[in-house]
């Protein structure tokens, strides 16, 4: 097969041209970076449990009427998936104090936050993804308010369909990261989720122990982070038992 042609190629990803109008190849990694790029090592597999998992969290989340990106996996490191516009927007959901909003505030990690919070950050990796308001949102037109209000919809209702989901298998969703995206057919614009919904973008913890399985083991060298994401896969019933 001819080789695809490469567009972007981030920190764990690398999107390709795809083979019909509108698609993209998403290919995934095994690369690992923390503290904006601070840090950078190998994961090995992360790419292959990666593709795994966000494949099932977004057939998931589809059950449910959130529109995503995906459209299927083609093999064990790739997934092809709806081009969007990306909004340049990380919107991040808090339901437990962890990781930057534990130190900014001061707050023990492994708190329960009062409420659910939603934090937007700016994508821009020379600046180091600062964290904006709805008011820095709006002036900029990065988001109109009705594209904000539609994200903040959909953020939620992943939160409380993946809270749910995780809590079944005995782990505990303290936060997580998502990105969207616009779409437009014939004169209508849709926002749907984008990027992916892994261990790299969620903090998950064991419900018993409040052990980490997720990119924390990495950013913290807590060790065992391959084993922590096989162990996400198994529970939720993606790899066959150990
Ligand atoms: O570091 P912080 O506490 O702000 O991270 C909140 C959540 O967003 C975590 O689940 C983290 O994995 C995710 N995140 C991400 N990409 C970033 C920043 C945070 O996936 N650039």
């Amino acid at each position: 097969m001819a080789r695809r042609r490469q567009l972007y190629e981030g920190k764990a990803k690398v999107l390709f041209e795809g083979p019909e109008p509108g698609t993209l190849v998403q290919y995934f990694k095994d690369d690992a970076t923390a503290g904006n790029g601070a840090k950078s090592g190998v994961i090995t597999g992360k790419g292959v449990l990666n593709n795994r998992i966000s494949e099932y969290l977004m057939l998931k989340l589809h059950e449910i009427n959130i529109p995503t990106h995906f459209l299927r996996r083609l093999n064990m490191r790739e997934q092809l998936i709806r081009e969007v516009e990306i909004i340049p927007l990380e919107v991040v959901v808090r339901n437990v104090a962890a990781g930057s909003l534990a130190k900014r505030l001061g707050i023990p990690e492994g708190t329960r936050l009062p409420r659910t919070i939603i934090e937007y950050y700016y994508k821009n990796d020379a600046l180091g993804d600062p964290m904006v308001s709805e008011e820095h949102i709006a002036a900029f037109d990065w988001a109109a308010p009705q594209d904000l209000d539609d994200m903040n919809t959909l953020a939620l209702r992943t939160n409380d369909f993946l809270m749910g989901l995780f809590t079944a298998v005995g782990i505990t969703l303290v936060d997580f990261k998502l990105e969207f995206g616009r779409i437009w057919e014939g004169e209508e614009m849709h926002i749907i989720l984008a990027d992916e919904i892994s261990p790299d973008n969620c903090r998950l913890w064991d419900t018993k122990t409040n052990e980490k399985m997720d990119k924390d083991r990495f950013r913290r060298d807590l060790g065992r982070v391959e084993e922590a994401y096989q162990e996400v896969a198994r529970r939720l019933g993606i790899l066959p038992e150990a």
